[in-house]
Formats: C-alpha cells, sequence, structure tokens
C-alpha cells in the first residue's frame, strides 16, 4: 500500500466525513502564533487570510489566551438567565469603542446580522409607524452578511442563495455605492440600509469616496436606519478603528464580530443607540451563549488588544507600505491592486487559485475571492519585516504566475 503523508491522511478523513461546503487549500494546520501557523509536517506559513479577519490581534494572543484561561477556571456559561461579573464591563467598553449607547451580544457574525435586521423592524414598527409586517430593508448588489436563510435569501451571490429559497421578503437591493440608487429605492416602510463601508467578500470592493457621507445624509433626512456591517471592516482591519470613520461618519447601528474575540472563541455584538437597541424586552430576542461569561472575557480581552496595542494605526502603516510594494507588481494578467489598511487585494484576469496554490508552497496562506481576485489580511500586528519577508514570497509567486 503506498504511504500517505499525515497531510493527506487528514485531508481524506475530513473528506470522508465532513459536508463538502469549503474548497480549503490543502494544508492541515496544527498550531499558530501571532502571524504564523505551522502544518501538521512542521511546515511555518505566514497567515494571510487571519480567518477572513477574526485574527487581527494576531493567533493566540497572549493576554486574549490569559482572559479565557482565567475565565475557564472560574465560570464558562450561565445563560442570560442569570446575571455574571464579566457582561457589564465587556459591553461598557464596547460602548465607548463604538460611541453607542447600548450593546447585544450574540456568537456568529450571521447571528448578529440577523439581530440587526430585527432591530431595524422593530424600530420601523415602533418609531415609525411602518404598517404590521411591512418593514423593507434595502441591501447592496454583491454584498455577504452571513449565511441564514434570511441573508442568503437577499445575497446576489447565485451559489449563496440557489437551491436555499424561498427568500424571506422585505429586502431591495440597489447597486453597491450608489447614492442616488438608495435615495430613489426608500419608500415610507424603509426602516434601514445594510452595508458593508467595503465589501470584503466580493474582493475588497472601495466604494466611491463621498458615498458614507452621503449615505449618512440620506438616511437622517429619511429617517432610515444606516447599519454598518463592520464584521469584516471593524476593529482596525482597515486603518481605522471602524471603516465608517475613513469618512467621519457615524451609523446608526454598527455590527461587529469576527476580531470581537480574536478568534479564540465566537463573540458578536449590535451596538446601536437606546431608540433603537432599548426597544427589546424580556423574550423578544436572545441566545443560549450570547454574552456568557467566558465571551464576555474573550471579548473585553480582544477589545482592549486592539485599543492598547493601537492596532488600526500599526493597520494603517503596515497596509500603507505592503500596498506601495504590491503597486510595484508586473505581470501581463494584473488587473487591479486596491484597499484600505491590511485588507488588500491583487485582481487578475484569470483564475487565481493556481498562484494561491504557489504560494502555498512557499511558505505563505491566502485566499481567492470570486476566483480573480486574491486578498491579502495578515494579522495587524505584522512587523515591517515580516512584511518585507512576505512580500518577497508574493513578488516570486506572481513572477512565477503563468500568463
Ligand atoms: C461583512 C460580513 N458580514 C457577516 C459575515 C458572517 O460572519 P460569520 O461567518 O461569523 O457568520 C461575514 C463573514 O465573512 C462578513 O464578512
Amino acid at each position: 500500500m503506498p504511504m500517505t503523508s499525515k497531510t493527506d491522511r487528514h485531508i481524506a478523513l475530513a473528506d470522508k466525513y465532513g459536508a463538502h461546503n469549503y474548497h480549503p487549500l490543502p494544508v492541515v494546520v496544527a498550531r499558530a502564533r501571532g502571524p504564523f501557523v505551522w502544518d501538521v509536517e512542521g511546515k511555518r506559513y505566514f497567515d494571510f487570510l487571519s480567518a477572513y479577519s477574526a485574527l487581527n490581534q494576531g493567533h493566540n494572543h497572549p493576554k486574549i489566551v490569559a482572559a479565557a484561561k482565567k475565565q475557564l477556571g472560574l465560570v464558562a456559561l450561565t445563560s442570560r438567565a442569570f446575571h455574571n461579573e464579566r457582561l457589564g464591563p465587556f459591553l461598557e467598553l464596547l460602548c465607548k469603542a463604538t460611541g453607542m449607547e447600548r450593546a447585544l451580544p450574540m456568537n456568529s457574525g450571521a447571528e448578529a446580522v440577523e439581530t440587526a435586521i430585527k432591530a431595524m423592524r422593530l424600530w420601523g414598527y415602533r418609531s415609525k409607524n411602518v404598517p404590521a409586517g411591512k418593514a423593507e430593508i434595502i441591501v447592496c448588489s454583491e454584498n455577504f452578511h452571513g449565511r441564514t436563510t434570511t441573508i442568503v435569501g437577499f445575497s446576489s451571490d447565485r451559489s449563496s442563495s440557489e437551491g436555499f429559497g424561498p427568500a424571506t421578503p422585505g429586502f431591495k437591493t440597489i447597486p453597491y455605492g450608489n447614492a442616488a440608487a438608495l435615495e430613489k429605492a426608500i419608500g415610507p416602510n424603509t426602516v434601514g440600509f445594510l452595508f458593508e463601508p467595503i465589501q470584503g467578500e466580493a474582493g475588497v470592493i472601495i466604494p466611491p469616496e463621498g458615498w458614507l457621507t452621503a449615505v449618512r445624509a440620506i438616511c437622517s433626512e429619511k429617517r432610515v436606519l444606516m447599519c454598518a456591517d463592520e464584521i469584516q471592516t471593524g476593529l482596525g482591519r482597515t486603518g481605522k478603528l471602524f471603516a465608517c470613520e475613513h469618512e467621519d461618519v457615524k451609523p446608526d447601528l454598527y455590527i461587529l464580530g469576527k476580531a470581537l474575540s480574536g478568534g479564540l472563541y465566537p463573540v458578536s455584538a449590535v451596538c446601536a443607540g437606546d431608540e433603537v437597541l432599548g426597544l427589546f424586552t424580556p423574550g423578544t430576542h436572545g441566545s443560549t451563549f450570547g454574552g456568557s461569561p467566558l465571551a464576555a472575557a474573550v471579548g473585553l480581552a480582544a477589545l482592549k488588544a486592539i485599543l492598547d496595542e493601537r492596532l488600526p494605526q500599526k493597520s494603517a502603516k503596515t497596509g500603507a507600505y505592503l500596498k506601495s510594494q504590491l503597486e510595484t507588481l508586473e505581470h501581463p494578467n494584473l488587473k487591479d491592486v486596491r484597499g484600505r489598511g491590511l485588507m488588500l487585494a491583487l485582481e487578475f484576469k484569470t483564475r487565481v487559485r493556481p498562484l494561491v496554490e504557489s504560494l502555498m508552497r512557499l511558505g505563505l496562506l491566502a485566499k481567492d475571492t470570486h476566483e480573480n481576485t486574491i486578498r491579502f489580511a495578515p494579522p495587524l500586528n505584522l512587523t515591517e519585516a515580516q512584511a518585507k519577508e512576505a512580500f518577497a514570497l508574493i513578488k516570486k509567486a506572481v513572477v512565477d504566475f503563468p500568463s
């Protein structure tokens, strides 16, 4: 019988027993630290995906791990049927960081998006007198907000939505980055506008300058809630604490997730004013694990790390350096280099999966989005020396990428 590697054995097992809803790179990660992961064969890689931006603080950040370990020695879960010591301090810091009055903790990003949808609808019925069952939310083409049935129902990506209908009613789609379309789409029953300040899964799509400012003005004028899904762009990823800050805009709702736990545990939240989140009453929403002592301890330490270690500023600086390096790349099929902070992308005229695989062989993990685009999103505390070393790998892979 032919010898198989550890890597092959692990992949074969997952292939045999798992649902095939992902197409992972053929690497089996065994451990990680900071911007690096090591596979089961002992090979080291730069992690330039950061679990789709859940690892802004780097893998196994010592202070977040210490907070989790300490909490595990005390109590992990109470449910919200009882109070716990960690929740208050976590919510307080979350409100201070977002400038909002209240925060509602959940687990996954999609759950937080669902929570925001419920909050906007509730606000519409209670505060805007929208007739029962008629609330409408405007969303953007090419959006990515998660995988629940309601969310995929308003996705324009057919591979996300096809086969999972019927779609939940109450959503209207407009082109991304188009303020005039938003103004036109708003009707008397519109309660909210849900958007990503930069579209991550669509391939790091940056809206035209001034769009966020225009959205803010339109939403305020028409009494529509402006709801920023900053699950991927937030918490320093784009070089500011929140991507809306690039235009000094404050939305009515922030949706956060991913890096809110530094990758240790699923922690998400919706942050908004009292006029929105104050409408929830006991029994109208909840989650067994959301806001648990462990989640709150991890969330508090993760948020502190971002603020104390000035990760948004580091992301801006290292991101500017890395982008300037990427802009020096030459390849006949290279179409665009774009991004903000450490949310960067190279778009080619051809499929980039072979480039992604050659980067993996060279020791750098990144992922293609939408076939022709490769996204680079390393942990935000990547040093300039590490960025230099990683860029050398990217350059080599691009030079060798057949045209
Ligand atoms: C902007 C945005 N919203 C929501 C989600 C969904 O988050 P989760 O996978 O934690 O449900 C993602 C995940 O990639 C995202 O990028």
